[in-house]
């Protein structure tokens, strides 16, 4: 992988070298531009000895060195050649001309001859950093599609302690590998996902519901929209932004989702269904607030409509990905929802704990029509989601030879 790494105007420029150095050891090859104010905190001679390549410094230097090759045009090449640009530390400056398209040196005309991922790595004093024009400048590059890699939270040069300290480089170069890695292997298929928690309602101000919080389904809508599908996202009521490029269906009620994933049904070329629908609801709810009449009073609950069900008889060749929280017998509860529910793949996770509902992490087993079992260990909900996409990739397959 080429990376074409620029460096801007900060005191956290030296953490640059140690980003490049961080991104050889991944394996990529790096071509480092410097802005002018770069060269004022680090020297070139740095970034060439860890890179073996001369480095860019200004628009009518050549980095091939090669007289006949006119450097005017060099920052095409650049934008060509490399796969992802990657800019730490990203200034206020630079942000502010990458966002307004200015290109008055080699990094910000490269930036906008570049087609391919960009990340950002700002890092700056916390004032400029939260100033309205940063924010709003951030705003703009983020929904061009540019990865962001937040600065962190510390004490700063300046003296002040607040967010605008540069990520740390295994983080960066993390993203930036990641990034050149990425797979376009759902290009061509619909994936409709269900996500978070139901709320049924008891009366105007009161509603039945659990402790899901959308981040499984959120991941596995993301993981799908990051390897190139087209998403659904069909969401129960939650606290977290909808990731970018998806077609979010918001709804409240288990009949709501059922309505809205049966109305979605024939786009979808595989359904992932990771909300927590409630297996209960009151079915004419009174129009005014219940008083607070008597001491004990009883709630007379009728049974949802069992959405995966209902698409395990509809399903016909799509791949159906259902789910299972589970308090014990993981491994045989996820089998028989298999079976009962007609689905190629459950996800079962043990909830209870510290990873199912509403934690950063999952811990699940994935049974699989095939008669497999397999266990993915504790990870982030974004890694389960991509290992549950390879699985049902493989798993199609081996259910076509089959056929
Ligand atoms: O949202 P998070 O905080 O990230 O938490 C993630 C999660 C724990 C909610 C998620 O990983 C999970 O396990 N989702 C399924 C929860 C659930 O409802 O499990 P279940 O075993 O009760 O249901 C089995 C399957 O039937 C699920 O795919 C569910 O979407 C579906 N179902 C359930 C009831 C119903 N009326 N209709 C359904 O379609």
């Amino acid at each position: 992988m080429n990376v074409l790494l620029g460096v801007g105007g900060g005191i956290a420029a030296y953490k640059a070298a140690e980003l490049a150095r961080a991104l050889m050891e991944g394996g990529a090859r790096v071509q480092v531009v410097m802005t002018a104010g770069a060269q004022e905190f680090v020297q070139p001679l740095t970034f060439a000895a860890l890179t073996g390549r001369k480095v860019i410094t200004d628009l009518f230097s050549s980095a091939s060195g090669d007289a006949t090759l006119s450097s005017a045009i060099e920052h095409i090449g650049a934008a060509q050649q490399n796969d992802v640009l990657v800019v730490a530390p990203a200034t206020a400056d630079l942000l502010a001309k990458f966002a307004n398209g200015l290109a008055d040196d080699f990094l910000t005309t490269t930036y906008l001859a570049f087609t391919g991922p960009v990340i950002l790595a700002p890092a700056m004093n916390t004032n400029m950093w939260l100033h309205q024009a940063t924010q709003e400048n951030m705003k703009r590059l983020r929904a061009r599609g540019h990865r962001v890699v937040e600065p962190d939270e510390g004490h700063l040069a300046c003296g002040m302690t607040g967010p605008g300290r540069l990520a740390s480089p295994d983080v960066i170069a993390s993203a930036v590998l990641a990034e050149g890695n990425r797979r376009y292997d759902l290009e061509g298929e619909t994936i409709l996902v269900t996500a978070g928690p139901t709320h049924e309602p008891l009366d105007p101000v009161r509603f039945l519901t659990n402790r899901s919080s959308g981040k499984m389904g959120y991941a596995i809508a993301e993981a799908a929209r990051e390897r190139g599908a087209r998403v659904i996202l069909v969401s129960g009521p939650v606290h977290i932004p909808a990731p970018r490029d998806v077609t979010l269906v918001p709804v409240r009620t288990a009949n709501e989702m059922r309505t809205a994933v049966l109305d979605r049904l024939a786009e979808a070329t595989i359904i992932v269904k990771s909300a927590a629908v409630a297996d209960f609801y009151v079915s004419s709810p009174p129009n005014q607030k219940i008083k607070k009449t008597a001491a004990r009073l009883s709630l007379e609950l009728d049974p949802t409509p069992d959405i995966l069900s209902e698409l395990g008889r509809k399903k016909e060749d799509r791949l159906l990905i259902g789910f299972a929280a589970e308090t014990e017998n993981l491994d045989r509860e996820a089998r028989r929802k298999l079976e009962a529910k007609n689905c190629d793949m459950i996800v079962g996770n043990l909830v209870g704990g510290d990873t199912g509902f509403d934690s950063d992490e999952n811990e699940v087993v994935l049974a699989l029509r095939t008669g497999e079992t397999l266990i993915v260990a504790r990870a982030s909900k974004r890694v389960i989601a991509d290992r549950i996409f390879d699985e049902a990739l493989r798993l199609r397959l081996a259910l076509y030879a089959r056929q």
